[in-house]
């Protein structure tokens, strides 16, 4: 490092605060600090304002029905399609211009355009064919697709013909198809063949396959996108319900069909996530309030313009990719862009490759990748160009202050406000985060709640902190972006995530509180700094995994008595999967056993679960009553101070397991 960095570094080190400057706010979608005031006074008419970002076919009534709280409409009676909103209304202004940017892994030069234009044509032909199919309004369509264009295009044609959606992220296993599948009782699937990971082909269809033989009802059609190039095939055989996506496509060339008119209030899609008990949770979103939400928040965080050149490096297959990628981007009529591979493939400096080829104007990225990026060092960045880059976010976890100021400095030059913002699968999009053109940023703090969002930090009584106090975090008002309920399971619903702060026989929306299950502070000055999952979720390089379908798969291998399964502190990942396991008797506690433990968690959910450690103990950590003592184990992972372990029903495992992790 040179003399000048080294200064610089100290003194960004010291800075606790940064503010826009002022050639980004003149030019910020939005600039006004009395968005806040206003919203407030207007609640929740504010929200027109997000409805006016869209086409309706036929006019709200109501901006908010909150008579049977909580089970909220928005913009009811009003329609529209959304598919419509993100193609059809652009095509006379914006045509020509590239809706879709795709970046291939660099296997060879397979970038593709999209235009408006062309990406309205796929989609409808797409649609079409979907529809000959059979797919009428309202059957759920899954998917399981990487970052491939048909993924968005049949997204899109399902919204076109009034289809919800399920896409499950393609890194997941057979088993988590199948029970996606199964919870949904979808009776179509969209797959693909194949894919590239770092240059090699991959084999997808036969993890379809197996996924599809256990679906618990009859499966009509799949329809399988061809990915891999003539040589890299699986010698795959199409059975004869499995259709190619092309030859589908092909039968329909030029096809077109009207987009259905929807109810603000149907469903636009169902994603699953991971709650505390084994089985996920299908978060269920509509057309209206969901599309409107993504809109203004894309518009007012992310301030994308239509001429903008727009970078989100999620997966499509996560809450962050359906919103940020597809939906908020396209409804606005911008360019977004999607990058099938990884960061660190041919090289590690990828990414700003792409920044810098394709002149990006926005990052949003996870702080995860962000830490990666300062490990492997800055001169990757500063082999490029970034000017044209204008604002950078992140999403999915707390940023710690030295990775904030890492990506501030490499690849914001200084120059670009960074928006920290916190959300959920569930609330659809942003809640909780500085808005760039107006607020002073601070490093490890999400920021303020937006306009309009009522997010408190409580006390166990549901009692507001004090500034500077810790406490959970919820949101006290209904937002056009919500859930509408679990798919199917409205009593989990409000048990999820009512039930802790609200009076649930109440019928006054006034008694109701959204709880995220997330731990937070409320900071002197207003600021939420958002602490991390307070339920038995882990967050591994921004995904969520339940610990109870990961021990649940570990205790169905044969030789596990019981386990238990706890997030340690993880340097890149943030948090890492730790499996203490006891054995059956006449067990041996060897490799070959950690082998399949190993292998059980990625059988039932995939690799990112994969456990980082596994820990063979004689005994786990137990209350008088029988309870597993997950903190201690959480202490015991991160080789932190203990508290009092005098309560346990066996205090001297403690010592034990310590060993065992130190040890080894
Ligand atoms: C965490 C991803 C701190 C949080 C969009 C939340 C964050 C969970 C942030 C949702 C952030 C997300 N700061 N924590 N900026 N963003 N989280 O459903 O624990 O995959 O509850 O949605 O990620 O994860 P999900």
């Amino acid at each position: 490092m040179s003399e000048e960095d080294i200064e610089l570094e100290a003194r960004l080190e010291e800075q606790a605060t940064f503010e826009p400057s002022d050639s980004f706010v003149e030019q910020a979608n939005v600039s006004d600090p009395s968005v806040y005031e206003e919203f407030d006074e207007n609640w929740p008419n504010c929200w027109q304002a997000a409805a006016e970002l869209l086409d309706w076919d036929e006019e709200y009534d109501q901006v908010l029905d909150d008579s049977n709280p909580p089970f909220y409409e928005w913009f009811t009676d009003g329609t529209l399609n959304a598919s419509a909103n993100c193609l059809d209304r652009h095509l006379d202004e914006r045509g020509d211009e590239p809706a879709i940017e795709w970046v291939g892994e660099p296997v060879d030069e397979d970038d593709r355009t999209f235009t408006y234009a062309e990406l309205h044509r796929e989609v409808n032909e797409c649609a079409a064919a979907l529809r000959d199919l059979g797919v009428g309004e309202d059957d759920v369509v899954t998917m399981y697709m990487p970052m491939i264009p048909e993924l968005p295009i049949a997204m899109l044609a399902c919204a076109r013909i009034g289809a919800p959606h399920s896409v499950v992220f393609a890194g997941f296993s057979a088993d988590a198809l199948a029970t996606r599948m199964n919870a949904a009782d979808s009776e179509y699937l969209i797959t693909c063949d194949g894919y590239y990971r770092r240059g090699d082909p991959l084999d997808h269809l036969s993890k379809a396959n197996e996924g599809l033989a256990g679906v618990d009802h009859e499966v009509s059609d799949v329809v399988v996108a061809e990915r891999l190039r003539d040589g890299d095939g699986f010698g795959h055989g199409l059975a004869a319900n499995q259709h190619t996506y092309d030859g589908l496509v092909a039968d329909h060339e030029g096809a077109t069909v009207d987009p259905v008119k929807r109810d603000a209030e149907d469903m636009l899609f169902l994603m699953y996530t991971s709650g505390t008990t084994g089985q996920p949770k299908g978060v269920k979103h509509t057309t209206g309030g969901y599309l409107a939400w993504t809109a203004w928040t894309s518009q007012a965080v992310l301030d994308i313009k239509p001429e903008d050149t727009y970078f989100c490096s999620a997966d499509i297959g996560w809450i962050t990719g359906h919103s940020y990628i597809v939906y908020g981007p396209l409804a606005l009529g911008t360019t977004t862009m999607m990058y099938e591979g990884t960061p660190d493939h041919p090289d590690r400096d990828r990414l700003w490759e792409i920044v810098e080829e394709y002149e990006a104007t926005q990052l949003y990225t996870a702080p995860t990748a962000i830490r990666a990026f300062m490990k492997w060092g800055g001169e990757y960045p500063d082999r490029h160009d970034l000017s044209s880059l204008r604002l950078l976010g992140t999403v999915g976890e707390p940023i710690n202050p030295r990775a904030w100021k890492w990506y501030y400095k490499h690849i914001g030059n200084e120059e670009c406000p960074i928006v920290d913002t916190w959300w959920q699968t569930e609330t659809g999009g942003m809640m909780v985060t500085t808005l760039p053109g107006v607020k002073t940023m601070k490093p490890g703090s999400a920021g303020p709640p937006l306009p309009g969002v009522d997010a408190q930090v409580v006390d166990t009584n549901g009692d507001p902190v004090e500034a500077g106090r810790a406490g959970y975090l919820t949101v006290r008002k209904p937002w056009p972006g919500m859930l509408r309920t679990l798919y199917k399971n409205d009593e989990r619903y409000i048990e999820e995530y009512w039930a802790e702060y609200s009076d649930t026989d109440s019928s006054d929306p006034e008694d109701w509180v959204y709880f995220p299950e997330d731990g937070a502070k409320l900071d002197e000055d207003g600021y939420i700094t958002v602490l991390g999952r307070v339920d038995d979720v882990l967050n591994v390089s921004g995904h969520r995994l339940g610990t109870m379908e990961i021990e649940s798969a570990i205790v169905g291998v044969e030789g596990v008595a019981e386990a238990a399964v706890v997030g340690g502190d993880h340097e890149v990942k943030g948090e890492a999967v730790y499996a203490y396991v006891i054995t059956e008797d006449g067990y041996e506690e060897d490799d070959a056993l950690r082998d399949r433990i190993v292998q059980a968690v990625e059988d039932a959910i995939g690799p990112i679960a994969r456990p980082e450690r596994v820990v063979f103990s004689p005994d786990l950590p137990k209350t008088r009553s029988g309870k597993i003592m997950r903190r201690l184990l959480e202490d015991i992972a991160n080789e932190a101070e203990l508290g009092d372990t005098s309560t346990l029903r066996n205090p001297d495992i403690v010592e034990d397991i310590q060993g065992k992790i130190s040890g080894d």
